[in-house]
């Protein structure tokens, strides 16, 4: 063996000792410092664009030039005050599985390549279904995300429509565009997704669901699938799932759920409560790697037949026969788009085993309080105005003093101004959004380290960020 790849365990030992001690002290000093860090392209690329080395160079001189110029440019979204789009803390045994489980490198895509870990993920699918109320015929298939959830769903929902020629796709104007992009990649006509305009609570009205698809079915189209929100990435609104249900079966339109960011506040009563009807969709995308608290890639499909996944995945293939391997088996990649695949169910059972579940429930609840007390803070506040209430962990609001004296363009600068100086200058991170056409800023809390004092302080820079900006617009 001449070609110098391998390396003797000391050193294996040593490197992966190194890089605990990185992981362990930015964990430790991460509340000290800034939620986000960025670099201009120019300066990344005059560090990073070079050809490769033809010959090795120091591995802990590599390790840490990934740490300084790769891995610390970004966004702490682990950060306990990350609250902007959805950020994501993982658990520590969660990220001790993805490394177990690239060490053993297996690949969970056949039941012969993995038995184990294919079985492990039937586990925690099971576990994903009862937390939910899922029927004990539903199963599914862990994904990269919800993007690839809802593509998985989609093209269930073809299937099982006969794949007809002028499928149409309906969801609300909250839904994530993860799932008018899942649409058009399955082959849905950009003018056949259906964005219908949601009412004053950002909810999808059945009304104007039912009048759109039955505008289509008399203009010739089949209507294959709704996507409805459960969790809106804006608002954390929820779409009338028990209603959307009823108008689904009555119709035989495939119901899919958008849960990426809600699911799992099913685990929690107020959550739970939200999230009725949940349970009655023909299949429903949530993701670990959001309120699970799972490091990337953690996504999951949960169908409600699950033959109806295999029906649309399952091809057989000579090369692949002898993964049909003992009896009653499933083999993942028969459930979605992916043969090779990692194994993504192993640091949900770690963190699980080892925290239990009441710790995940507390978490949860946890963040869905600490909105609900952003929002109050917020209601109570002379500079700001709520916009949404909070809803799933998400709050909604803006910088408008009390006399309400400039409009909505107005604000709207004035409030990007705040952000920008947030972004810049402060130790937290938000962002923002469009509500109508309104300018919003943003607070997601999920994070399991936020305390109320994160979220206190961060509102109160802002109040007196959007004071001195109030001033400093007076004063011009
Ligand atoms: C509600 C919702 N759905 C879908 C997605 C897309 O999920 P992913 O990024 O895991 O593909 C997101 C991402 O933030 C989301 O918030």
């Amino acid at each position: 063996m001449t070609h110098g790849l391998r390396m003797p365990p000391d050193v294996m030992r040593e490197l992966a000792k190194h890089v605990t001690e990185i992981l362990v002290e930015r964990r430790r000093g991460l509340p000290a410092d800034r939620a986000w860090d960025g670099e201009f392209k120019q300066d990344l690329a005059e560090r990073l664009m070079e050809d490769p080395p033809e010959a090795g160079r120091p591995p802990r001189e590599v390790i840490d030039r990934a740490v300084r110029d790769v891995l610390s440019p970004a966004m702490r979204l682990d950060h306990p005050r990350a609250f902007g789009f959805i950020p994501s803390e993982p658990t520590w045994p969660g990220v001790l599985a993805d490394y177990l489980a690239t060490g053993f490198n297996v690949n969970a895509a056949t039941w012969l390549t993995a038995s184990g870990s294919s079985q492990l993920e039937t586990v925690v699918i099971d576990w994903f279904r009862r937390w939910l109320g899922y029927p004990d015929t539903a199963g599914g298939v862990m994904t990269s995300g919800g993007s690839a959830a809802a593509l998985d769903a989609f093209v269930a929902a073809r299937e099982a429509a006969g794949h007809p020629a002028q499928a149409t796709v309906y969801m609300g104007d909250q839904c994530h565009s993860a799932q008018a992009r899942a649409a058009r990649i399955i082959g849905i006509r950009p003018d056949r997704v259906r964005v219908l305009p949601t009412g004053p609570d950002f909810r999808v009205d059945p009304g104007v669901l039912a009048s759109a698809v039955a505008a289509d079915r008399a203009a010739g189209c089949t209507p294959i699938a709704v996507c409805a929100d459960a969790g809106s990435t804006s608002t954390g609104a929820v779409d009338p799932l028990d209603a959307i249900a009823d108008y689904c079966a009555a119709e035989g339109i495939w119901l899919h759920v958008d849960a990426a960011h809600g699911g799992f506040a099913a685990l929690t009563e107020p959550g739970a409560r939200l999230l009725r009807g949940i349970e009655r969709a023909d299949s429903i995308g949530m993701d670990p790697h959001k309120w699970l608290f799972q490091p990337y890639e953690a996504g999951c499909l949960l169908v409600k037949d699950v033959r109806t996944l295999e029906r649309a995945f399952a091809i057989h293939h000579d090369v692949l026969q002898d993964s049909v391997w003992g009896a009653n088996h499933p083999n993942q990649t028969d459930r979605g788009l992916q043969l090779s695949r990692r194994d993504r169910a192993l640091k949900i059972w770690m963190s699980v085993q080892i925290f239990g579940v009441a710790a995940f429930r507390a978490a949860v609840a946890e963040g869905i309080e600490l909105a609900e007390r952003a929002a109050r803070h917020v209601a109570d506040s002379p500079v700001l105005e709520l916009m949404t209430p909070a809803s799933l962990g998400i709050v909604c609001f803006r910088v408008n003093p009390d006399g309400g004296a400039l409009d909505d363009g107005a604000l709207h600068q004035l409030n990007r101004k705040v952000l920008a100086r947030v972004f810049w200058e402060e130790r937290a991170f938000m962002s923002s959004t469009l509500l109508r056409r309104k300018f919003a800023l943003r607070m997601c809390v999920i994070n399991h380290s936020t305390t109320w004092d994160d979220v206190r302080e961060t509102l109160e820079t802002i109040e007196r960020l959007g004071r001195n900006a109030l001033a400093g617009r007076a004063a011009s």
